[in-house]
């Protein structure tokens, strides 16, 4: 049922999707951590202490409240089989009770100004992250995806990613966020808090890794039907891989040797593919959908929606809509062959 288009493909596609069960999205992320309370850097850990706080306030007044109530019920008049309760006691004044509400009432107030207090603090400290050196990434939302900037001093060394952002370990990043259509939200919880991205207004976000790893992160404001399925990743690599992996991403797309790739490129540059993506060093430089210059460098696709291997790329490229229905990727009734060399060709750009 979700391989409406297995017809077209020829035996070997059919088999090998036959065989990947192409919802297996699930498991691939579900490896991945996306975890507020396994901090990987000092943002995370700043947030992490907030909500302790937090949590153990709330659940002291929770118990204290509980445990006031059940006491209240155990003094309270009782009727008997054949008798009225005694309520007269309701009518005397009681300064004992009086001044219990009235401690508690001065201590929920302290309470919540050290919620308060500890909330600022958060913040300031959130806003203390030593910037020197730092990682410039320009975030942009779309509705359901991410494309990502690498700013430099130096126009030559930028370079634009889609769905998968690469950290070093140890050096701070500044990621400017902007909205193309809705307001979104990015948050990578093992990393720092969310923060909204909305259209017609830049805001920033700074965070560090201190652990290599790899992290999921999850647009977290409602924004269409396919919200749930707006997600990225962050590759928190050590400093030497990040490097090579940016050099890797400043570099153009290598034209493929063989013939299958060769073919499916020229499918790519005559076809509507061309009309909204972008491949560094070929005529198509479209900004509407996300980058695909080194595509099969990253681990997913369609946002994080689906595993990048050959299988689901084809599955994806056929009929986006069984994934992601609302997503503004058209299907593409390609032929088996025509499909196979599209697939070798992406799955070349490495
Ligand atoms: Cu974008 Cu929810």
């Amino acid at each position: 049922m979700h391989c409406r288009r297995l017809s077209m493909l020829n035996g070997s596609w059919a088999l090998l999707l036959a065989a990947t069960d192409v919802n297996a999205a699930g498991p691939l992320l579900g490896a991945l951590s996306q975890d507020a309370l396994r901090g990987a850097g000092p943002q995370a850990a700043h947030v992490l202490t907030l909500w302790q706080i937090t949590l153990w306030i709330c659940m002291a007044v929770f118990a204290a409240v509980l445990i006031a109530c059940a006491w209240a019920l155990w003094r309270a008049p009782r009727a008997g089989a054949d008798t009225q309760p005694d309520l007269s006691g309701l009518s005397r004044t009681e300064p004992g009770p009086r001044r219990t509400v009235a401690a508690a009432t001065v201590v929920s107030i302290v309470l919540l100004f050290v919620l308060l207090a500890a909330s600022v603090f958060t913040d300031r400290a959130l806003a203390g992250l030593a910037l020197r050196d730092a990682v410039h990434i320009d975030v942009t939302a779309h509705k359901w995806w991410w494309s990502a900037r690498y700013d430099d001093a130096e126009p030559a060394r930028m370079f634009t990613v889609a769905n998968e952002l690469h950290v070093p370990v140890g050096r701070p990043v500044i990621i400017t966020l902007h909205s193309e259509d809705v307001i979104h939200s990015l948050w990578v919880p093992n990393l720092t808090g969310k923060k909204d991205l909305i259209p017609g207004r830049s805001a920033t976000m700074t965070l560090r890794a201190d652990r290599v790893g790899v992290y999921r992160g999850q647009c977290a404001e409602f924004c269409g039907v396919q919200h749930a399925l707006m997600a990225f990743l962050v590759s928190a690599d050590t400093p030497e891989a990040f490097e090579q992996w940016a050099a890797r991403q400043r570099e153009p797309a290598a034209t493929p040797a063989d013939a299958a790739a060769l073919r499916g490129r020229e499918l790519f540059l005559g076809t509507t593919c061309a009309m909204c993506h972008a491949i560094g060093g070929t005529e198509a430089g479209a900004r509407h959908a996300p980058d695909l210059t080194h595509l099969a460098s990253r681990r997913t696709l369609a946002a994080g929606a689906l595993p990048n291997d050959p299988a689901h790329l084809a599955a994806w490229i056929s009929d986006p809509a069984q994934f992601k229905p609302g997503a503004q990727m058209p299907g593409h009734a390609f032929g088996a062959e025509d499909l196979q060399a599209l697939v070798a060709y992406l799955g070349s750009l490495r």
